[in-house]
């Protein structure tokens, strides 16, 4: 998958639990090599579409294609993406280098060869010296670059990150932002990045769609248009 090509395609798609409305009618697309923000208060349905497109939970109605490959084609699709989830749960007393090794031999890696991949993720989210220390000791932005770290040991064409700053402090916020960017820009990923924080979104993303109510109101490259309509959503 190029830069600029189509990652993931969703089509109408629409949920309802218990007859609510979770999502209704949402279809956008998002690109290899871009972050694409999904923006939108509590409730809005954020969590749902991530975890349909993902593969966890079916659609009402609706389609999607995640790195070409349709709902029918999950493990295909499990092969190829990485998710941070919005509430990540950590073994305390893990090891970090050992849970991102495990991590790669679920996904087939030889042991070696996972733990030098896990190593390197360790690198890239800044944990390298903290490799060894056990996960219960990780402060709360450690394990969100953790949990970054672990979304790609399988080398994912597609990333989701549901709130991915959620907590931090304005310097653990930037560094995440930063290494999100970079990973679009030179593994050519597609990500996929929840918020309900205007600026987050507007600091990085290459385009913006808005959910309220589990309708999207906006969907375009991220502009002025976006704060127009946000504050309008969220007021
Ligand atoms: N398993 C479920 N059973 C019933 N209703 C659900 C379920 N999951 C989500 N919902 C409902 O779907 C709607 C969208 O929820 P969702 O978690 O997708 O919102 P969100 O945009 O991620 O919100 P937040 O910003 O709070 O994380 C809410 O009304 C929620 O109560
Ligand atoms: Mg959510």
């Amino acid at each position: 998958m190029h830069s600029g090509q189509p990652a993931i395609v969703c089509t109408s798609i629409s949920k309802t639990y218990q007859g609510q409305t979770a999502l209704a009618d949402v279809s956008f697309t998002a690109y290899a090599g871009q972050v694409t923000g999904l923006l939108g208060p509590n409730g809005a349905g954020k969590t749902t579409l991530i975890r349909i497109v993902t593969t966890i939970v079916k659609p009402s109605a609706g389609t999607y294609q995640v790195a070409g490959f349709g709902p029918d084609q999950a493990i295909d699709i499990r092969a190829r993406i990485g998710v941070m989830p919005e509430s990540a749960g950590y073994p305390k007393r893990t090891r970090a280098i050992d849970l991102l090794t495990y991590h790669g031999r679920l996904y087939g890696a030889p042991a070696d060869e996972a733990r030098a991949n896990a190593m390197e993720m360790l690198m890239a989210v800044g944990l390298a010296d903290r490799r060894t220390d056990r996960i219960g000791t990780y402060s709360r932005g450690m394990r969100q670059r953790l949990g970054l770290a672990r979304a790609l040991m399988n080398n994912p064409r597609v990333v989701f990150l549901d709130e991915p700053t959620l907590g931090l402090d304005p310097a653990g916020q930037q560094g995440i932002l930063e290494l999100i960017d970079e990973l679009a820009a030179q593994r050519d990923v597609a990500v996929l990045l929840t918020s309900h924080l205007l600026a987050e979104i507007q600091g990085i993303c290459d385009r913006a769609v808005i959910l309220d109510h589990g309708r999207v109101v906006f969907d375009a490259e991220a502009t002025q248009g976006l704060s127009e309509i946000f504050h309008k959503v969220t007021t």
